[in-house]
């Protein structure tokens, strides 16, 4: 499916673009040539965008997941000494 027909790119050539690090519709623009004539596919552009966005958020893993591994709570005396110490 042609995506932007001014500079005759499909969505695989968008999604690609997309996924291959251009974020926004200008970066596109330049990478791929999409949205740089009319104008008119700039929504659509701006749609594969911000999905891929909200992909990334969902797929990404938790901070505390991420960082939980080999981590651990400092004991609870530690805990207390410090509080006194302060
Ligand atoms: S259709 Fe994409 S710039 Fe015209």
């Amino acid at each position: 499916m042609i995506v932007c027909l001014c500079a005759n790119v499909t969505e695989r050539e968008l999604v690609e673009t997309i996924m291959a690090g251009a974020t926004t519709v200008k970066e596109v623009g330049r990478r791929c040539g999409a949205g740089t004539g009319c104008g008119s596919c700039k929504p659509l552009i701006r749609e594969y965008l911000a999905r891929a966005r909200t992909a990334a958020v969902a797929e990404a893993p938790l901070p505390m997941a991420a960082g939980a591994a080999g981590m651990e709570a400092p004991p609870l005396t530690m805990a207390a000494g410090a509080a006194e110490q302060a």
